[in-house]
């Protein structure tokens, strides 16, 4: 024997001897034709842990790229609110939503969440605005006359705006913040599935309905819309600035009352 092999197998002796004082006797596990495990008892786990045979380890589905790294899309997002209190929470955090007037509350919403009638405004004012609830103004206080006019508490129908949050100046909103905020209020419109949509002035009725046209040549007539029929009447602005409209915005309420009653709708 070569004096090198020698000295390798006094080391492995050398370090066997000090390796049973620390863990305890060994034994011989196995003995095969290329490996010989030794363990002392007291270092089972350790073995274990260290194991250079390990059994073949399912390797996990790499997650796809994309997940970690791409913005979820809205359509997405929108897709994965499944109440109107989680619709609620993506809005809150929407900065697009916003117009350019600073530091204004988001105005979600109200109502009866399973309204067979909704109503749809054009945008909040100051007082929606302060309070967070749409028509609340003066302009609310008159449709909630129209609405016990036609036998309707606030509390039965669900009010929103086409716009969630305050335009300075009370100016329309423009093209920009109504396409941005179109999105939103269809997933709600989805969400709260009434069987009629009544938008009260010019903007929201030529927003949903995609058509650049008076109010007049709109109003009085019920369109297919998302699987509800949507017609348009005056805003109840509008009609305090111009008594002329009451008639016919009277005739139209008229017409949705009917309407809600040929459909069964509830309460
Ligand atoms: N006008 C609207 O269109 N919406 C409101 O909420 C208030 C006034």
């Amino acid at each position: 024997m070569s004096q090198s092999k020698n000295n390798l197998i006094s080391d492995i002796a050398e370090f066997l001897d000090i390796d049973e004082e620390v863990y305890g006797p060994h034994t011989v596990s196995s003995i095969g034709s290329d490996t010989t495990q030794i363990q002392s008892p007291d270092r089972k786990a350790e073995s274990d842990e260290y194991d250079s045979h390990p059994e073949p380890v399912q390797a996990e589905e790499p997650a796809p790229a994309q997940d970690a790294k791409k913005p979820q899309m809205l359509g997405d997002k929108l897709g994965a609110c499944k109440t109107l209190e989680e619709l609620k929470i993506l809005c809150e955090e929407a900065d697009e939503l916003r117009t350019d007037l600073d530091g204004t509350n988001l105005v979600f919403g109200v109502g009866n969440p399973k309204a067979d009638l909704m109503l749809i405004g054009e945008a909040p004012g100051q007082e929606e605005d302060r309070q967070g609830e749409p028509f609340v103004g003066v302009a609310g206080q008159l449709l909630n006359k129209i609405l016990a006019a036609i036998n309707f508490e606030r509390d039965d129908v669900y009010i929103a705006n086409i716009l969630k949050h305050r335009p300075p100046g009370n100016r329309n909103p423009n093209p920009d913040e109504r396409i941005r905020s179109l999105p939103y209020l269809l997933r709600q419109i989805e969400l709260i599935q009434p069987k009629i949509i009544l938008c009260l002035g010019k903007v929201s009725g030529t927003t949903l309905l995609k058509k650049e046209t008076t109010l007049k040549s709109l109003r009085g007539q019920f369109y297919p819309f998302h699987g509800t029929e949507l017609t348009v009447t005056y805003h109840p602005a509008a009609l305090l600035r111009n008594p002329h409209w009451k008639r016919p915005a009277w005739e139209d309420v008229q017409k949705v009352r009917q309407r809600y009653d040929e459909l069964r709708c509830k309460p």
